[in-house]
């Protein structure tokens, strides 16, 4: 087995461990005794996602499985990895098989699939007699550099159209143990794979010059999955943002700077007939980003330039589709803007950057600073 990163964190008094290697899932069953996760009576619930292909199903989760079984693997779920499916009825199923596997509150459970999975499963988890212990194995790379470390949890709903509101209900509620073996991103499809380095810049490009530049020289290594290099990629990435948690869990300060780009993105991800994935959107976002950045006085033009290398050299789009030239998408991209969380009485706030190192979120009230974004990633 190769090096094992490990972060060590404690939120709110709950403490949670990260390991980052290779070859993790067939030691897990002695990494969770290690972390002292179950004792002889412990009962274990297993969570597996059997999104698009069934590859976790089929090639991961039996690994895992067979290295934590010991008898004590009570009860399994399968659930599927859509937004659709992110929603109460996967929680209930999982409370459902909880209630049949007779997991009591001592119990344990373990999920391993994609951010969708780790998400639904973690809510589940929260609320289950109150709460259990949570094993989480994340196996895309988005859901390792992000969604599996933070403790937050929770499904969308849908609304009367048919649209989702996301992650709208949900609870923080970190897990005890997350592994992330990056030897499941083999079965990952590229697309997949590069969506996740989006937020791998995003973190250099908060962290600053010395983290984004380390990131940015493994970036062809990663690109290219060498083995060698994506453990330590990937914990540097998380890094940054188990800094940024461990000093505001609850998002009343720096963690909004998580949002770097994402204003943008989800705006940019309401036009759902351009099929981009989150990722992709937020490469877009990072770059109108630092255009509006740029705008608004904070930084030199040259960012605009770095930025974009660095999306286009992680095998990102930099721009919108054709589409988005049209007058009208202009002004439903805008629109939609004004409905993200982030606005705030009416005032857009957006996390604009100086730097690398150098971000902050600022309140936006001249509309120029937000077409200068827009512009930077419309073809024309
Ligand atoms: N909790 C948080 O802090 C947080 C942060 C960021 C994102 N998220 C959430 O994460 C979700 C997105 O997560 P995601 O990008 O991991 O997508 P995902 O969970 O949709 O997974 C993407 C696809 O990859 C498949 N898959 C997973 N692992 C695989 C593997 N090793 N090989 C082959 N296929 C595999 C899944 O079945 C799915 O089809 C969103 O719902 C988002 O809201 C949460």
């Amino acid at each position: 087995m190769t090096e094992v990163h490990r972060l060590d964190l404690d939120l709110e008094g709950r403490r949670t461990t990260m390991l980052v290697g290779a070859g993790l899932l067939a030691q897990a069953g002695d990494l969770l005794d290690a972390e002292q996760l179950r004792s002889d009576g412990t009962r274990m619930h297993l969570v597996a996602d059997r999104g698009v292909g069934d590859a976790v199903v089929v090639h991961h989760a039996p690994v895992l499985e067979a290295a934590i079984r010991g008898g004590q693997v009570v009860g399994t779920t399968t659930l599927e990895a859509t937004e659709s499916a992110k929603a109460m009825p996967g929680v209930e199923r999982v409370w459902d098989d909880l209630m049949a596997a007779g997991v009591d509150r001592r119990g344990l459970l373990v999920v391993i699939g994609g951010g969708i999975v780790c998400d639904l499963a973690g809510f589940a988890a929260a609320t289950w007699m109150r709460g259990i212990d949570l094993v989480l194995v994340p196996t895309t790379l988005l859901s390792m550099v992000d969604a599996s470390l933070g403790g937050k949890t929770g499904v969308n709903r849908p609304r009367e159209d048919g649209s989702l509101l996301k992650n709208l209900v949900g609870a923080f509620w970190p897990a005890r143990l997350v592994l992330a073996d990056t030897d499941t991103l083999s079965t990952l499809g590229d697309r997949e794979f590069r969506s996740g380095l989006a937020e791998c810049l995003k973190h250099g490009l908060i962290e600053g010059e010395q983290t984004l530049a380390a990131l940015a020289a493994d970036l062809p290594a990663v690109v290219g999955r060498d083995p060698e290099v994506l453990p330590r990629f990937v914990a540097r990435s998380v890094g940054v943002k188990a800094g940024i948690v461990a000093r505001d869990f609850r998002e009343s300060g720096d963690r909004a700077l998580l949002n770097l780009g994402h204003t943008f993105a989800h705006a940019i991800e309401s036009r759902v007939e351009w099929g981009l994935l989150h990722g992709e959107a937020v490469g877009i976002g990072l770059v109108a980003a630092a255009a509006a950045s740029v705008r608004a006085g904070m930084a030199d033009p040259s960012l605009v330039t770095r930025v974009r290398g660095l999306v286009a050299g992680a095998g990102l789009p930099v721009s919108l589709p054709a589409a988005a030239g049209d007058e009208s998408v202009q002004a439903a991209l805008r629109a939609a803007m004004r409905l993200d969380k982030k606005v705030e009485s009416g005032r857009l706030r957006l996390v604009l950057l100086r730097g690398p190192g150098q971000v902050e979120v600022s309140v936006v009230a001249d509309p120029s600073v937000v077409d200068a974004g827009w512009d930077a990633v419309t073809p024309r």
